[in-house]
């Protein structure tokens, strides 16, 4: 039995932000019945394409565990198959872009007369305001959730980052949103509207830096490299390269081989405790003592001296070789992880993390597993649907038509070919 068994999701989503979430609850043990257009279905199935005439790595990386029927949702006979769909199901997710659902049919008003247990689940770029029609992708989001402004080093332009917090953040959001609101129905036996914006989002993971932000009025941030560097602060937070956003100041330091193998680094934290070891670590126990080392703020405007230092250390060692050293001594370090790394490491693939999945089309492939690991609902990730596997098995098991209304159906236009789907 998992988690979520018995739960209906009508998956209209598309790209990446809504998909993460249908997949993460499908991966709980939800019923997903992706809803695409016929003959087209998910941007993403032709996207970034390494397999000819196979669904691209970005489509099945995002659809696993999930049923696909190809409906129509604009023809009068689809409509008819939408609503009953409605009807069977308990959440309805998508993220259109804003108004996209009204002009079907389907906003939350019509929804709510079909069936009022429905939970109605959005992603936007932006919540209500000025820029609630805007469409939006990952990195805008980044931008305009503080994300961009904030990355990146003092001395050039704001960077996004590779972590795709717009748009795969956002769907975390928007799924416990959708079991909150689960949980809430059991008691008030009604859906509701949930919605996750992906500014949102995005300055909600960046709400460090939001405080900081506040306290630049109170003075310099001094725990910033610029601090130390003598660089005066300007009116808003500054990119901080690669400082660390507590009061633990960290670096990103080289390590042993890094003038040819581009990860060759760690990350280094000189937590407060860990000093005296980190003295003794480095050949430099002499700091330990002197009143302009021994203490956090005392070694606040020598921290470049000081992480340069340590780098004299670490450039003699190999990543991993400094994680074994200082582990011990409980001093917090990090390898800087290449994706090939990532995807060799078999420890990520002994937990579930990382899991190789085969495909029919396009052979055996590698993705992410579910990240939160439940110990009564376990998580296996099976292949993504082909476009509209599933749409005779969901009209006849799910909405109970005939052979008979199926074939009517299949005339009007409302879905794909189902022989395609019968095969
Ligand atoms: N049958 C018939 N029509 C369908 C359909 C179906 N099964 N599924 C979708 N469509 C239609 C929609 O009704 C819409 O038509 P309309 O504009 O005539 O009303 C159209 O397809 C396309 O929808 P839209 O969402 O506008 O797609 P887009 O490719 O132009 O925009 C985004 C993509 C991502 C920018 C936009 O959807 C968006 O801003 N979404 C919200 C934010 C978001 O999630 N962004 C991150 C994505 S990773």
């Amino acid at each position: 039995m998992k988690a979520l068994e018995g739960v209906r999701i009508l998956d209209f989503t598309h790209v990446q932000s809504g998909p993460t979430c249908t997949q993460l609850l499908a991966w709980f043990g939800a019923d997903v019945i992706k809803v695409e257009r016929p003959g087209v279905g998910d941007a993403t199935h032709n996207q970034l394409v390494d397999v000819p005439g196979a669904d691209s790595l970005y489509f099945t990386m995002l659809n696993h565990n999930k049923r696909s029927i190809e409906l129509n949702s604009k023809n009068e006979t689809g409509k008819q198959v939408l609503t009953r769909l409605v009807e069977e199901c308990d959440v309805l997710v998508e993220n259109f872009a804003p108004g996209a659902l009204d002009r079907m049919g389907f906003g939350w008003e019509a929804i709510q007369k079909i069936n009022p247990r429905m939970i109605m689940a959005s992603v936007k770029g932006f919540g209500p305001g000025k820029y609630e029609d805007c469409k939006v992708y990952e990195n805008v989001a980044q931008c305009a959730g503080g994300a961009a402004s904030t990355t990146g080093f003092v001395d050039g332009p704001p960077l996004v980052t590779g972590a795709q917090i717009g748009d795969s953040g956002t769907g975390l959001n928007l799924a416990l949103g959708i079991v909150t609101a689960l949980f809430q129905r059991e008691k008030t036996g009604r859906g509701q509207k949930v919605l996750a914006a992906m500014q949102a989002g995005v300055l909600n993971l960046c709400r460090v830096k939001l405080r900081d932000q506040q306290r630049l009025s109170a003075g310099p941030l001094t725990e910033y490299s610029q601090h130390g560097e003598g660089i005066p602060f300007g009116e808003a937070v500054p990119r901080a390269g690669n400082d660390s956003g507590g009061g633990q100041p960290g670096r990103i330091l080289k390590c042993k081989g890094w003038e040819t193998d581009p990860d060759a680094y760690t990350y280094f934290i000189t937590q407060a405790a860990a000093w005296p070891k980190i003295c003794d670590l480095i050949g430099k126990p002499e700091w330990k003592e002197d009143p302009g080392y021994a203490t956090p703020p005392a070694r606040l405007d020598k921290l470049n001296e000081i992480f340069g230092e340590i780098e004299k250390w670490t450039m003699t060692k190999g990543k991993f070789e400094v994680m074994d050293l200082c582990n011990p001594l409980d001093i917090p370090v990090g390898p800087i992880l290449s994706m090939k790394e990532i995807a060799e490491d078999e420890g990520l693939r002994a937990t579930g993390t990382i899991v190789e999945v085969d495909h029919p089309t396009r052979g055996k492939y590698l993705t992410v597993g579910n990240p939160i690991k439940l110990s009564d609902s376990p998580s296996e990730v099976t292949r993504s649907p082909l476009l509209g596997e599933h749409t005779e098995e969901v009209l006849r098991d799910v909405l109970g038509y005939s052979d008979e209304e199926i074939h009517r159906i299949a005339a009007s236009g409302a879905v794909g070919e189902l022989q395609k789907a019968a095969e």
